[in-house]
Formats: structure tokens, sequence, C-alpha cells
């Protein structure tokens, strides 16, 4: 059972957002610096990587087997309950996470308008608003050519009939109030250095197609639309749970910070790009010490498997980010993640 309580503070700031005027049907935003960037790959293929690797989709929607691994015979099934708010109160704080796959349960009677509606722009496919669990918020920013390649790869996906549970309150009510939150803007992303050519498709891969903006930028006070901060971007903090990385308590602490990412003394700046591609695909960082996170890592991490040009390239945007003072300590010190 994932429990998550820094969500009800979401859910208060989402209940908020009345009335909002934004154009929600506006397509992604075009980003010239981010072309496809493997050109071997069919569409097909580069759609199972966003959803595997890139944009860790299977994080969330995949459910797990008891030993933490995805249960790769339900794959994109959608997670019932995938997180509980309030685990002490029956028929509340449940939120799950939707079925994908080519059923009549999930989305295989759904349009890809409807399909890229919903996780470029926050519109269920039953035409209810998402909550803001759900990164639409980030991925409205990808390219229309990503965004095609994730439907593309979705009709492959083999049906899993699965009817997730409903959402419980408060989620109930956000699904229920008309517009979702707006999403991230351009202008709110750092820029990557002029001319540096790496470090733009960095960006385009850490805070549009690829979620490390959303772990590791400090949590919004409760009057924001989406859960993150976007004055401090990078700056870490947001503290979860150690079962919504994926990972157990013990051996891992029960809470666990996120990591000021970006290159203050409080942050890293002592890391150089190796160390931090080290940190997102091996899971250890600069001082050897453990990433507590099921994303980073080996076994379970969706970032084992990331492209070594992609790598090479976000490291090179993270790396050149404007530092932010921002103490996250204490770090977690468990053991290596499987
Ligand atoms: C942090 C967890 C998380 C991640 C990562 C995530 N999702 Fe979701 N997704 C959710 C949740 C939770 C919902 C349901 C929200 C609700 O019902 O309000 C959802 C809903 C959806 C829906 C709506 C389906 C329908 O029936 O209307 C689609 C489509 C979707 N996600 C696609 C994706 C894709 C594609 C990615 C990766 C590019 C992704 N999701 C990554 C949590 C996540
Ligand atoms: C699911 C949430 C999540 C996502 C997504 C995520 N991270 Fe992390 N990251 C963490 C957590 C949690 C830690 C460290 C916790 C600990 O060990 O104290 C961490 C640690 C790190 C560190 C090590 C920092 C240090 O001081 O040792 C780096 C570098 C890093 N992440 C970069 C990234 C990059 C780049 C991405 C995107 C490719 C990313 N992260 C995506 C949660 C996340």
């Amino acid at each position: 059972m994932m429990i998550m309580r820094g969500w009800r503070v979401v859910a208060i700031a989402v209940t908020l957002l009345v009335a909002c005027g934004d154009d929600r049907k506006a397509p992604a935003v075009a980003d010239a610096a981010s072309p496809h960037p493997d050109a071997g790959r069919t569409v097909v293929e580069r759609g199972r990587y966003i959803m595997n690797n890139l944009g860790v989709c299977t994080f969330c929607h995949t459910p797990l087997n008891p030993d933490g691994t995805r249960d790769l015979t339900r794959l994109f099934a959608g997670v019932d309950c995938f997180i509980d708010i309030d685990p002490g109160t029956p028929n509340f704080g449940c939120i799950s996470t939707r079925n994908l796959t080519n059923d009549a349960t999930g989305l295989k009677n759904a349009t890809d308008t409807q399909i890229k509606n919903a996780f470029l722009n926050g519109m269920r496919t039953d035409g209810k608003a998402i909550a803001p669990v759900m990164p639409y918020y980030i991925f409205h920013n990808m390219t229309n050519e990503d965004a095609d390649a994730i439907v593309a790869y979705l009709r492959t996906v083999p049906g899993v009939n699965h009817t997730v549970q409903p959402n419980e309150e408060p989620w109930a009510s956000i699904n229920n109030g008309g517009m979702p939150a707006p999403p991230i803007t351009d202008a709110q992303i750092p820029a990557a250095a002029a001319g540096n050519a790496s470090a733009a498709r960095g960006r385009y891969l850490s805070a549009k197609v690829g979620l490390c903006i959303e772990c590791h930028t400090p949590m919004a006070a409760p009057t924001n639309p989406v859960p993150i901060d976007m004055t401090r971007p990078f700056a870490g903090g947001r503290v979860f749970f150690a079962s919504d990385l994926g990972v157990q308590s013990p051996p891992y602490p029960a809470m666990i910070n996120v990591r000021n990412i970006t290159p203050d003394a409080t942050g890293i700046a002592g890391f150089s790009t190796t160390d931090i591609i080290h940190a997102v695909a091996d899971g250890k960082d600069k001082m050897g010490n453990a990433v507590c996170a099921g994303t980073h890592g080996s076994g379970i991490s969706p970032y084992a498997a990331l492209d070594k040009r992609d790598l090479a390239d976000i490291a090179e945007y993270i790396h050149g980010l404007p530092p932010i003072v921002n103490d996250t300590s204490p770090n977690c010190a468990g053991p290596p993640v499987p």
C-alpha cells in the first residue's frame, strides 16, 4: 500500500482551482532543440522507450510483484489505490492509476486524440479532470512527435482486463471539478547554456518528456495548481514515503528527502557529469552511497536502461543548472537499491 500524505496538500490546492480560463486543448509546445534523439528506433520503439524508461510511466501504471519488480504480465494494467493519503480512514484517500492497455477496460476504445489529451492536457478519456498526481503538467511540453510515439506504442501493448478501483475523496472531487490544473510553462524551466546543444537536449529529456524535474523540485505551496514549486526548479527537498519511491522501509528510512541537484554547495556542486550519470543509472552517488529511489539504480530501475547519449545530455544540462541554496539533509543512507 502506498501512502503519500503530502498529497493532501495538493488536493486542497487543486480544489481551489476553479474557473480556470486556459485553453486546455492547446497543442504541446514544439521544441526545436529536441529532434528525435534516436534515429535508429522505429516510432513504436521510441514510444516503448519513453513509457518504460525516460518518462517512467511504467513506474506508476504497472502493478508490482511481491518482490518489488514490475509484473510484466500486467504491463500498464493500472494500479489500484496507487496512493492512499489516509490509510486509516476507510473509503477515503485512494487514487488509482489507469489501465492503459488495449482492453475495453483500458484505452482500446479511446481515440488517439483522447489519449493524448489525457497525458498532455489532463483530461481523462471519460471526460473527467485528471488529478495532478499524473504528471501531465510536465508531459504537456513534449513534442507532438513523442506524443504520437507514445500512442503508437500503446496500441501494441497487450490488453489486460482490469477495471481500476474508482478514486476516493478528495480525488473524486478533483476528477469531477471541471478543468485540470494548468501545466508548467517552457519559460519556467531553466534555460540550457547558449550554444550547448547537448544541454538543450538534456533540458528536454529532464523536464518535458522525463521526470527529473518532477521529483527534484520542492513541493509547492497549497495555493499552487501543481505540486511542484517552479520558482526553485531542481532544488530538491520533496519528502516521500519510501514506498512512494519504490523502496521498502526497512532497510530504507521511512521518509526520504529528494536531493538538491543544482550545482550549489548544498546540492551537487562537486559532481562531474560522470558522477551525475552514475547517480542516475547506477544508483550510487559521488561518495559511493546508495541513491534511495527505485527510479535510480539497477534491477528495478527504469533509468538503468537509458541511452548513453540521453544520459550524457541529461548530465550536461543538470551540471549547468543555476545553483539554488537548499539543504536537503539528512540524506538517505540505505543499502544499494536492488
Ligand atoms: C507519478 C505517477 C504517474 C506517472 C509517472 C504517469 N502516470 Fe499516467 N496516471 C497516473 C494517475 C494517478 C492517473 C489517474 C489520475 C486520475 O484518475 O485522476 C493517470 C492517468 C493517465 C491517463 C488517463 C487514462 C484514462 O483512462 O483517461 C493516461 C492516458 C496516462 N496516465 C498516461 C501516462 C503516460 C503516457 C505516462 C508517461 C509518459 C504516464 N501516464 C505517467 C499516474 C502516473
Ligand atoms: C521518483 C522520484 C525521482 C525521479 C523521477 C528522479 N529522481 Fe533523482 N533522486 C531521487 C531521490 C529520492 C534521490 C536521493 C535520495 C537519497 O538517497 O537521499 C535522488 C538522487 C539523485 C542524485 C544524487 C544526488 C546526491 O546528492 O547524491 C542525482 C544526481 C539525481 N537524483 C538526478 C536525477 C536525474 C538527472 C533524474 C532524471 C533522469 C532524476 N534524478 C529523477 C528521486 C528521483
